[in-house]
C-alpha cells in the first residue's frame, strides 16, 4: 500500500488542526455579533445544484468537479463551493418564506480538480457566510466588513490587505455588456489566446481573468461595465462604496474583477494579500447572487455571502508573523516512581481531569526521569510525583517546574492545590 495522502490533499497535523480550529472559533466569535448563525449542507449534492448555479461554462463546473455516479445512477458531485448548497437548502427548507432574512455561516471542505501548487489545493477548507433575503447596499457593506474584519482579528495587517471591489450588473445592463465583450474578442482575435476566443461564445467576461500578458493587454482596453452599468445598478455599487467609506474600510476599485462563478449580480470582491502568497492571492472573496434562487426554480430572493481558503489565510497569517495561540498539551504531570503505584496514578490523573485540570500521566513504562522530560515537553507547569513513601504518609510531591521547588500535598487534596496555583 502506498501511505500517501492523494495528490492535492494534506492532512492537517494537529499543528495546522489546531490553527484550523482557532479560525473556527474566531469566526464564530465575530460573525455572531453581526447575527450569523452556523449551518452544515452535505458534503455532496445533486450536480445540478452546482451546474445550474455556478454555471456550466466556469472553469469550476467545466473541469475542476469531482463528479459520480452513486449505486442508484444518481449524478453526485462533491461540493466545489458552499454557496450553491447554502442557497438550495434555503429553498427545500423556506429559510426565506414571506420575506424572512437568513444569515448563514459555514465551515468546512470544498473540492475542485485543480492543478495544486502553493495555495491551491484539491480539497481545501472554506469558511464562508450568507445572506439571503437582503437586497439593500448596507448587507453588502456589512458582508464586506465582516471579512475585512475577520482578517483583521486574526492579526493579518491591513497594510498587507488589498480589497478590490466592482459590480456586475444585473439582468438588465449586462447581457448588452456581455454582448459587447463578445464582439471585442472578435475584433481581437488574433491578439488573444485560443481559450479567451472560445470565451467569446462561451463566458466572454472571463477573458478578464486570463493570465496571459498579452490578453491582459488586449482586454486592459476592452469597454468596461462601470461605465455601462443601468441606472439601479449605478446607485447601489455607489451606496456600497459610501457605506465601506463610512466605515473607513480601504478598496481599490478593480472594473475587471469578474471572479469564477457565474452567479453574480451587482457588487463582486476580493481581498488578496501578496505576502507569503505565490500567484494564488485572493485569501478571501464574494458578492452578490440576486437570481440563484431563482435558477433552482423557486422565488426571487437577492443573497449575497463571501467565502475565505483556510490555507492562504494561514499562509497570509505566517507571512505577517502571526502565532496561533497553543495551549500546554498538559498543565500538570502525574509521575511514578514504580509501577506498584500505577492505579493511583491513574486515578489521580482522572481527578485532575475531573477538576477541568489538563493532565497527563505515562502510558509507556518510563523512568521517573523521563516521565520529567515528557512533563517538559508537553509544557507542564506541575509534576506531581506519587511514590510508595509518599503514599503511606497519604501525600504526594508536587514540583513546580519553573522554580524547581518542591513541597508534599495530601492525596486527597491534590486537585484542589494544582487548580489554586495555576490560579
Ligand atoms: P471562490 O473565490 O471560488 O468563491 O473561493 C473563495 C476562497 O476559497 C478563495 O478566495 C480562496 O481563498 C479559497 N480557494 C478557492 N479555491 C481554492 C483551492 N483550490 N485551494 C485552496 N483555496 C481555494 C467561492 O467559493 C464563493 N462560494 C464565495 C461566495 C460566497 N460568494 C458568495 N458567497
Amino acid at each position: 500500500m502506498n501511505a500517501q495522502a492523494p495528490k492535492g490533499t494534506a492532512d492537517m497535523l494537529p499543528d495546522v488542526a489546531r490553527a484550523w480550529e482557532h479560525l473556527q472559533r474566531v469566526a464564530q466569535e465575530l460573525f455572531a455579533r453581526y447575527g450569523y448563525e452556523p449551518v452544515y449542507t452535505p458534503l455532496f449534492e445533486h450536480t445540478e445544484v452546482f451546474t445550474r448555479g455556478i454555471g456550466e461554462a466556469t472553469d469550476i463546473v467545466s473541469k475542476e468537479m469531482y463528479t459520480f455516479e452513486d449505486k442508484a445512477g444518481r449524478s453526485i458531485t462533491l461540493r466545489p463551493e458552499g454557496t450553491a448548497s447554502v442557497v438550495r437548502s434555503a429553498l427545500e427548507h423556506n429559510l426565506t418564506a414571506n420575506g424572512a432574512q437568513a444569515k448563514l455561516y459555514y465551515a468546512g471542505p470544498m473540492f475542485r480538480y485543480e492543478r495544486p501548487q502553493k495555495g491551491r489545493m484539491r480539497q481545501f477548507w472554506q469558511i464562508g457566510i450568507e445572506v439571503l433575503g437582503a437586497a439593500e447596499p448596507t448587507a453588502d457593506a456589512e458582508v464586506i466588513a465582516v471579512l475585512w474584519r475577520y482578517f483583521e482579528a486574526l492579526g493579518i495587517p491591513a497594510e498587507n490587505m488589498r480589497l478590490l471591489l466592482n459590480s456586475m450588473g444585473d439582468e438588465s445592463c449586462r447581457p448588452a455588456y456581455r454582448d459587447s465583450i463578445a464582439a471585442y474578442i472578435r475584433d481581437h482575435a488574433v491578439g488573444l489566446c485560443e481559450e479567451c476566443n472560445r470565451r467569446a461564445d462561451t463566458n466572454p467576461l472571463r477573458a478578464f481573468d486570463c493570465k496571459n500578458p498579452a490578453c491582459r493587454e488586449v482586454m486592459g482596453e476592452a469597454p468596461l461595465l462601470r461605465d455601462e452599468l443601468c441606472g439601479a445598478c449605478a446607485t447601489h455599487y455607489a451606496e456600497v462604496k459610501a457605506h465601506l467609506d463610512a466605515l473607513g474600510i480601504p478598496y481599490v476599485e478593480d472594473p475587471s474583477l469578474v471572479r469564477g462563478l457565474d452567479y453574480y449580480t451587482r457588487t463582486v470582491f476580493e481581498i488578496q494579500v501578496d505576502a507569503g502568497l505565490g500567484s494564488q492571492n485572493a485569501i478571501g472573496g464574494g458578492g452578490r447572487y440576486d437570481r440563484l434562487m431563482e435558477a433552482y426554480g423557486g422565488p426571487a430572493t437577492p443573497g449575497l455571502g463571501f467565502a475565505l481558503g483556510f490555507e492562504r489565510t494561514l499562509l497570509a497569517m505566517q507571512a505577517a508573523g502571526v502565532e496561533v495561540p497553543a495551549p500546554p498539551r498538559a498543565e500538570v504531570f502525574v509521575a511514578r516512581v514504580d509501577d506498584a503505584v500505577t492505579a493511583e496514578v491513574f486515578a489521580l490523573a482522572q481527578r485532575l481531569r475531573d477538576a477541568g485540570i489538563a493532565a497527563e500521566l505515562d502510558h509507556q513504562g518510563r523512568s521517573l526521569k523521563s516521565q520529567f522530560k515528557q512533563a517538559d515537553r508537553l509544557g507542564a507547569r506541575f509534576v506531581l510525583v506519587v511514590g510508595p513513601d509518599e503514599l503511606t504518609d497519604g501525600q504526594v510531591t508536587m514540583r513546580d517546574m519553573s522554580t524547581k521547588e518542591e513541597k508534599r500535598v495530601a492525596l486527597g487534596s491534590a486537585p484542589a492545590e494544582v487548580a489554586a496555583a495555576l490560579g
